[in-house]
């Protein structure tokens, strides 16, 4: 049935709330304005051709590369590269590096927790090059231990790549612990850190953290889909993965989605107006949602870590006896849109790999949900949620062949 068909059965819901923003997001009526001139007004050109449009263009890159190098302490514009998303950024941090290594039979470290589009490319270079792929194993919060990683490096580790925040259940990582322990065991060993899930939740600062390469998604502030970032430490050697004509980027060649781009610095300039306190307030109503569910729903589990190093905006909760698909589509008729388990695996009905690997059983992984919360939730969203997942919960549990002596609620 279609979504018009699904509404008129049902109604229109009383209040609308989107918290899907692990997947994609609506883009803010300020991005947008933003945006509109690059597509026929001024900057329409190739960034790399010297005619006037081609200039404006160039220029309009180069200034979210400038803003960009001011939040992540990044050296200079030329230590950025713009790719189409973070998933490329993320192929070329993994991909490029293995490859401009040079090594047959080298090794590459990830965590178990990583997003595919590390995992993939990893498992990818593996294949190409004989290389082998360890999934460093996390804990039950999904934390990398120090000495857990550094008894899997050696002499012949190319890479290790670990994120900065985990996306499905927003375990902030030691990230500059792990960079010391990775160089202490080989100094010529890249550490990559995925921080498409930490930027504008959390501080970044490439120099202080240690790392030599770190992606970025436009979507997950805000922007545009369509645009990632790969910051490339000076004198870090990588091969660019695609190949194509001679640009302003050598290594992610291809014209640059100018328009997403200056979306992508308008949504930055937000982000980070007033950090402190937006990172606050969306705290406060992550604890709001998250312990207002785990209160009013009995058999539930929060998924990642309680207290500082949870994601300011991460709610991951499991629901025993639902599966996280049917939740979706229930909270979706009274106009609250989350994910199940993980956002690129929930069409296909995989367990999340991450809550595999803290230790979530295989049913425990498909009744979680996930909320996202961002600066633009008010408290009233936050009520309305706790109105309607738990009759969700409740509803979908006495119709439930999963547990045979239900309901308890
Ligand atoms: C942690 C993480 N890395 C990478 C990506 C991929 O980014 P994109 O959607 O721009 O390809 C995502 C997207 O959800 C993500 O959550």
């Amino acid at each position: 049935m279609s979504v018009e068909g699904l509404l008129r059965e049902h109604g229109q819901p009383e209040r609308e709330v989107y918290f899907d923003h692990e997947n994609s997001g609506w883009v803010p009526p300020e991005v947008v304005e933003a945006m509109l001139p690059y597509f026929n007004r001024k900057g329409f050109g190739h960034p790399s051709i010297t005619n006037k449009p081609g200039w404006e263009a160039y220029e309009a890159v180069w200034r979210v590369k400038e803003h960009l190098v001011k939040e992540l302490n990044a050296g200079g514009p030329q230590n950025l590269v713009f790719t189409h998303s973070g998933t490329e950024a993320n192929n070329l941090a993994v991909l490029g590096s293995a490859i401009a290594s040079g090594r047959k039979g080298g090794k590459v470290i990830v965590s178990s927790v990583e997003h595919l589009s590390v995992i993939f490319p990893a498992e990818f270079a593996a294949k190409l090059l004989g290389m082998k792929v360890i999934k460093v194993p996390v804990d039950e919060e999904g934390f990398v231990d120090p000495e857990v990683l550094s008894a899997y490096m050696d002499k012949d580790t190319v890479l290790v790549s670990v994120q900065a925040v985990n996306h499905e259940i927003g375990t902030i990582q030691r990230v500059k612990e792990l960079v010391k322990v990775v160089k202490e065991n080989n100094p010529e060993a890249l550490f990559h850190t995925d921080a498409c899930d930490a930027f504008g939740r959390i501080k970044l600062d490439v120099k202080e953290l240690g790392v030599d390469l770190l992606t970025l998604s436009s979507h997950k502030i805000l922007g545009p889909k369509g645009v990632g970032v790969l910051y490339v430490k000076e004198g870090v050697k990588l091969e660019p993965v695609i190949r194509g004509q001679l640009s302003t980027q050598t290594l992610w060649p291809g014209v640059e989605n100018v328009p997403a781009i200056v979306g992508f610095g308008k949504a930055m300039e937000l982000a980070f107006k007033d950090f402190s306190n937006q990172v606050r307030r969306v705290k406060s109503l992550r604890d709001k949602l998250l312990n207002g569910l785990l209160n009013e729903v009995p058999e539930t589990l929060l998924n990642g870590p309680k207290g500082d190093l949870r994601a300011p905006d991460n709610v991951n909760i499991s629901f025993l006896y639902v599966e996280g698909e049917a939740v979706t589509v229930e909270l979706s008729l009274k106009g609250i849109y989350a994910s199940s388990g993980s956002a690129c695996t929930s069409r296909i009905l995989e367990p999340s790999h991450v809550l595999l690997a803290i230790g979530r059983k295989h049913e425990e992984a498909h009744g979680s949900i996930l909320f996202k919360i961002t600066r633009y939730h008010t408290d009233g969203d936050i009520d309305y949620a706790l109105q309607v997942v738990p009759e969700a919960i409740k509803r979908l549990r006495s119709i439930s062949s999963l547990k045979p002596s239900h309901p308890k609620q």
